[in-house]
C-alpha cells in the first residue's frame, strides 16, 4: 500500500490530522494499534480550548461540538472552604468548551468512514523504517499477516507509550521529565454536575477538581496516593472524601451515586527534543506530556497538528519545505509554554508530601495574589482558554 502520509495512532492528534489534510487533498493512512471501540472508551480530557474548536470546523466535524459542548466564561477556585471566580470572558474575550475527548474522537471517526478513509487496526509491531530517508515507509502485522506502507512522511501520533519517540536514535533526542508524588484517581457518574462551571479546590486533604461531561454526567477527580488502585476505592469512599476536600455548600449540593468509570492517571511533565527526525514527525502526546490540571494535554495536540498540517500542505501545494522543517520549533515553543502553565498549576492546587510550612505559606500567598490580582488573573486566563497559534 502506497500513502503520502502514514499516521501512526488513531487517538484525537492522529485523527485529527488525517481530517484537516484529506479536507486539504493530501492522502493518509492511519494505523492503530487497538479497536475503535477501545479507543472510544477511554475517559480522558473534557476542556477544549477555541483552537481546537477553530480546527474541528476547519476539518468539517464541528456540528454536534457545537449543538452538545457546553461554553464555559470562566472557572471557580476553591480554598480554605470558599470559592472565587475568574471570569474568562472579561478577562480574554474567549471562552472554552466542555465536551469530552471521547465525543471528539467518535466525530473524528465517523467523518473518517464517511470520507472511506482507510484505518489500519489492531496493528501489531508496528515499525516505522528509513524515517531518515526519502522514501519511509511503515510495517506492521495482524493475524499473524505483514503489511507494509510506503509513504512521504511519517507522522508519530501514537501517544506516550507508543513506538515513534523511540525511532529517533538516542543521539539526536534530548527528554526532559518531571514526576509529581501523587496520581489522580477520577470518577464519572450519570448525575447532574454540582456547579455550571468547573471547580478546581486546593484543600488540606489534597486536590479535588469537580468537572462535568453534560446537564446529567459529572466527572470529578481528587488526589490521591501512587500506590493507590481504583479498586481500593469504593464509591462511598471516593464521595465522602471529595466533599471534605470541597466548600460546605458546594458539599452539601453534590448529588452521588453509581460510578461508571474510576481509573487513576500519575502526573507527568515530560518533553522530547527536536519532535521531527528526518521525515517522521512527532505530535501530541508522542512528543510531551503535561499533568492534567489546567486542563492542556488534548489541547497541545491540537497546536501540533496545526503547526504539522500546515507544513505538509506547504510543501504538498508548493513544493516548499519551510514550514516542515520548522515544524519542531514552532510546536516546541508552544509546548514548553503550556508546561509551565501546567506545572505551575498542579504546584498551586495539590498537597506534596514534603511540603514544609514555609511552603505552604507561599502556595496560599500564590493563591491570594491570583484572586485579589488583575494582571495575574488575566495571565492564567490567557493560558487557560489557549495560547495563540
Ligand atoms: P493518545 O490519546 O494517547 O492516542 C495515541 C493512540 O496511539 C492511541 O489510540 C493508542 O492506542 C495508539 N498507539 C499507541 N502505541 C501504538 C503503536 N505502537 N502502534 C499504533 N498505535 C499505537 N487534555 C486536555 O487537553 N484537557 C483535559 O481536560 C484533559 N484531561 C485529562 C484527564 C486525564 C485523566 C488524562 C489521563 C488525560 C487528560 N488530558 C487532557 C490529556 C489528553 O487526554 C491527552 O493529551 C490526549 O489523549 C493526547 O492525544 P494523542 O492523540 O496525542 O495521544
Ligand atoms: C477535565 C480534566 C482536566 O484535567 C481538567 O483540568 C479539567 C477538566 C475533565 O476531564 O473534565
Amino acid at each position: 500500500m502506497r500513502t503520502q502520509v502514514a499516521i501512526i495512532g488513531g487517538g484525537p492528534a492522529g485523527l485529527l490530522l488525517g481530517q484537516l489534510l484529506y479536507r486539504h487533498g493530501i492522502d493518509s493512512v492511519v494505523v492503530e494499534r487497538k479497536t475503535r471501540e477501545y479507543v472510544l472508551g477511554r475517559i480522558r480530557a473534557g476542556v477544549l480550548e477555541a483552537g481546537l474548536v477553530r480546527l474541528m470546523e476547519e476539518a468539517g466535524v464541528a456540528d454536534r461540538l457545537h449543538a452538545e459542548g457546553h461554553v464555559h466564561h470562566g472557572t471557580q477556585i476553591a480554598v480554605n472552604g470558599q470559592m472565587f471566580h475568574l471570569d474568562f470572558n472579561g478577562l480574554t474575550g474567549k471562552p472554552v468548551v466542555v465536551y469530552g475527548q471521547t465525543e471528539v474522537t467518535r466525530d473524528l471517526y465517523d467523518a473518517r468512514e464517511a470520507a472511506g478513509l482507510t484505518t489500519e487496526f489492531r496493528a501489531e509491531g508496528v515499525a516505522i523504517h528509513g524515517a531518515d530517508t526519502d522514501s519511509p515507509h511503515v510495517a506492521f502485522t495482524r493475524d499473524g499477516t505483514e503489511h507494509r506502507i510506503d509513504c512521504d512522511f511519517v507522522a508519530g501520533c501514537d501517544g506516550f507509550h507508543g513506538i515513534s519517540r523511540q525511532t529517533i536514535p538516542l543521539a539526536v533526542r534530548r527528554e526532559y521529565e518531571k514526576t509529581y508524588p501523587f496520581g489522580w484517581l477520577g470518577v464519572l457518574s450519570r448525575t447532574p454536575p454540582v456547579h455550571d462551571e468547573l471547580i478546581y479546590a486546593n484543600s488540606e486533604r489534597g486536590f479535588a477538581l469537580c468537572s462535568m461531561r453534560n446537564d446529567n454526567l459529572s466527572r470529578y477527580y481528587i488526589q490521591c496516593a501512587l500506590s493507590d488502585h481504583p479498586s481500593d476505592w469504593t464509591d462511598a469512599a471516593f464521595w465522602a472524601e471529595l466533599k471534605r476536600r470541597l466548600p460546605p455548600e458546594v458539599a452539601d449540593r453534590l448529588v452521588t451515586g453509581l460510578s461508571i468509570d474510576k481509573s487513576i492517571a500519575p502526573l507527568r511533565s515530560f518533553v522530547t527534543e527536536p519532535m521531527r527526525w528526518g521525515r517522521l514527525f512527532l505530535c501530541g502526546d508522542a512528543a510531551h506530556i503535561v499533568p492534567p490540571t489546567g486542563a492542556k494535554g488534548l489541547n497541545l495536540a491540537a497546536s501540533d497538528v496545526h503547526y504539522l498540517h500546515d507544513g505538509l500542505r506547504q510543501f504538498y501545494r508548493d513544493n516548499d519545505c519551510a514550514g516542515i522543517d520548522a515544524y519542531s520549533e514552532r510546536a516546541l515553543l508552544r509546548v514548553w509554554k503550556a508546561e509551565r502553565f501546567s506545572w505551575w498549576f498542579s504546584g498551586l492546587l495539590h498537597r506534596y508530601p514534603d511540603m514544609s510550612p514555609f511552603d505552604l505559606k507561599m502556595q496560599q500567598a500564590d493563591i491570594a495574589f491570583l484572586r485579589d490580582n488583575r494582571a495575574q488573573q488575566q495571565a492564567f486566563a490567557e493560558n487557560y482558554v489557549g495560547l495563540p497559534y
